[in-house]
């Protein structure tokens, strides 16, 4: 099996959110498969090497390819993938790369991206690699498929090439004003664009890989069903429903070698379901950490995510300040995005500054800590392709409270207090009265500390491997 990976995200070298541990992850249960795999991500000066080994790859130095009516000039520099000897390959081009932060504001990310879909392309050539799969990721590759008809539609060596394209968050879909459509040297492609967008004088990347791959994915099977709906669909659902037959679910693996509570060497305690005393521990040193008070017997909420509206934190609006008003409880929340959110957490801990810490910013550290510390896990999102943070909380044995929404409800089972089943709290409506009715449940269920060390056991047991979830794609791949 050939298969060429192509994503604008990869963990540990750049990563905003789920998208670069999913790939990562992917990436390495592929390469122990086996897999004959090329792996393709922009070398973005922000990248975080952590002292790896970088090396320009000879052959694929000095390449230039038609961008914006001129020759973008770059280069492919290779590492290998973490904890194993897949190399990965960054396609180094300072002009388009070299910017503060993955993603930029400069008008130019249409550019950007378009480098990477043609440089992969382009260095599969020059490798002599005709992939059985182009696996594209988000719309940033979404390109793919439509320069595999149009500019490099002469190349045989893609003649058996098909093209999977998996869409871990349709609220980003890569529009830009129709003129810059020349500028990606699509050809005579015009034609082959959406053309009620163009219309509207829009260019979208994601529509253009939603008409033309092979097959689509997204990161969960109820999520498949909901972009279906105008309510989840981000006005693609008609299309998307077009497509219906190629477009299935696949819930991501988490990556165990990186979060496991017995041997996590961020945590300041590795524990296991033998000894939960220890996540005690963790709770004890993560107060202690952002300073706020340990008092046995009270429980501590865990927040880590990007701010956006996708993840409905306005649901805390209300529900949260009353809630921490009427009974005792601890907040640790870590995150940045729009400013509404993060002054919204710093007014929350001015309101309540012995019980709520805000850490504004970006920490992979913490947001093990904040894991291993907390005894439930928040995420009350609008909407969730897949989300992974609970996963890493259910391993954690810190027991998720998340809305029945995507990859939330195909993960986390409603917990039985009669029965002793479940592994988490879950609220179906986008309210703040449901929220407050999963807090409150979780609450009375906490109190109750030998049927939750239960319920905690349940969380942890439950497996969401690379080992288990990976097969899924192997079989998507086969089948197309
Ligand atoms: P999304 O991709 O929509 O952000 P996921 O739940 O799939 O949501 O993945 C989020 C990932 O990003 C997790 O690995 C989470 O720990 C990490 N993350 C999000 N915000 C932060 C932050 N402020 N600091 C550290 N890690 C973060
Ligand atoms: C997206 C989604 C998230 C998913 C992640 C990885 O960012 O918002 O739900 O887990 O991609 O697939």
């Amino acid at each position: 099996m050939k298969v060429c990976l192509l994503s604008s995200e990869l963990g540990p070298f750049a990563k905003t959110g789920g998208l670069g541990d999913a790939v990562a992850g992917l990436a390495r249960f592929l390469a122990g498969q086996g897999v004959d795999l090329r792996v393709f991500l922009p070398f973005y000066s922000s990248a975080r090497l952590a002292g790896r080994t970088v090396v320009p790859v000879e052959f694929l130095q000095g390449l230039t390819t038609e961008l914006a009516g001129r020759a973008v000039r770059y280069g492919v520099h290779t590492t290998a993938l973490p904890g194993t000897a897949q190399p990965i390959y960054l396609v180094h081009c300072p002009a388009l790369y070299d910017r503060r932060g993955i993603y930029d504001d400069r008008g130019d990310e249409h550019l950007r991206f378009a480098l990477l879909c043609r440089a992969a392309i382009e260095c599969c050539q020059r490798m002599g690699f005709g992939p059985d799969v182009f696996h594209l990721n988000d719309w940033h590759t979404a390109l793919v498929p439509l320069y595999l008809r149009t500019a490099y539609g002469w190349d045989e060596l893609f003649a058996g090439s098909r093209t999977l394209l998996t869409i871990h968050n349709l609220g980003y879909q890569g529009i830009f004003p129709a003129r810059e459509v020349d500028a990606l040297g699509l050809g005579p492609a015009r034609a082959l664009l959406h053309q009620e967008d163009l219309a509207r004088g829009r260019l979208s990347f994601m529509t253009a890989g939603i008409l033309h791959a092979s097959h689509l994915s997204t990161v969960s099977p109820t999520h498949a069903r909901e972009i279906l709906t105008p309510n989840y669909g981000f006005g693609l659902d008609p299309l998307l429903r077009a497509r219906a037959d190629h477009l299935v679910g696949i819930v991501n693996g988490v990556d165990y070698g990186e979060w496991d509570p017995a041997a996590d060497e961020l945590i300041a305690h590795p524990y296991s379901t033998a000894d939960l005393e220890g996540k005690e521990w963790n709770k004890k040193a993560l107060l202690e950490e952002v300073g706020l008070p340990y008092e046995p017997g009270v429980p501590l909420f865990g927040v880590v995510s990007r701010l956006t509206a996708q993840k409905g934190f306005d649901l805390f609006y209300d529900a949260i300040p009353e809630l921490l008003a009427r009974r005792p409880a601890r907040l640790v929340v870590l995150g940045s995005g729009e400013q509404r959110y993060e002054e919204f957490f710093h007014a929350l801990g001015r309101a309540f500054p012995g019980k709520v810490r805000f850490h504004c910013g970006f920490s992979n550290p913490l947001a093990h800590r904040i894991q291993a510390g907390s005894d439930m896990f928040l995420v009350p999102s609008r909407f969730e392709p897949c989300g992974l943070t609970q996963l890493y909380s259910l391993r954690y044995g810190t027991v998720p409270i998340v809305r029945r929404t995507g990859g939330l409800a195909d993960t986390v089972e409603l917990y039985d207090s009669a029965a002793g089943t479940g592994t988490g709290f879950v609220f179906d409506n986008f309210d703040s009265q449901a929220l407050r009715w999963a807090l409150d449940y979780a609450l009375d269920s906490y109190a109750d500390r030998a049927k939750w060390n239960g319920l905690v056991r349940n969380a942890m047991a439950q497996d969401f491997s690379w080992e288990r979830q990976g097969p899924h794609y192997l079989d998507l791949y086969r089948r197309i």
